[in-house]
């Protein structure tokens, strides 16, 4: 088994960092995978993330078209939220791999439901919410974050 690296978010304000810190690391190329239950922060991370990158677009969930593009930033930015595919098939047909294996970044809200498309060096971020109302656990593979 991969490791992953546990990390404890008191706050919104610790994602805001988080995402941040992690959009520093990101290349050309890079996939994140966030899984987490409804409500944990996939879009607030990617929020961060996007912030990180120099996107100064509204970033809003792509709730009816599976991926919003972003082009105003460091790299183009491909924001996934699959929570609502009925089948696998629907990703061959808006052409996945163009965004999977182009020159951008991709962020995939509910990458399990996709996970066997999911390249194996994504980085991915398992949500779980913690203890108290604003804190989340995230268990982190394939990236190591740099805090400043
Ligand atoms: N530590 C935290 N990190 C991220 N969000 C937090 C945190 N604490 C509280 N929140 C709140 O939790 C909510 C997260 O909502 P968000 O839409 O980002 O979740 P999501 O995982 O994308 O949900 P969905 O599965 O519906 O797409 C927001 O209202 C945010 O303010
Ligand atoms: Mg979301």
């Amino acid at each position: 088994m991969k490791q992953a690296i546990k990390w404890v978010m008191k706050s919104e304000e610790d994602t805001k960092k988080f995402g941040l810190a992690l959009a520093k690391q990101l290349k050309s190329g890079s996939i994140v995978a966030l899984i987490g239950d409804l409500g944990t922060g996939k879009t607030t991370l990617t929020k961060a993330i996007a912030e990180g990158l120099g996107v100064k677009e509204m970033i809003t969930s792509p709730t009816f078209s599976i991926v919003h593009e972003y082009h105003d930033g460091r790299l183009p930015l491909y924001h996934f939220d699959v929570y609502r595919i009925g089948e696998i098939e629907e990703m061959y047909e808006l052409g996945y791999e163009e965004y999977f294996y182009g020159e951008g970044i991709c962020i995939v809200e509910w990458a399990d439901l996709i996970w066997e498309l999911m390249p194996e060096e994504s980085v991915t971020i398992r949500i779980e919410y913690g203890e108290s109302e604003n804190e989340r656990i995230y268990h982190v593979e394939n990236c190591n974050i740099k805090e400043e």
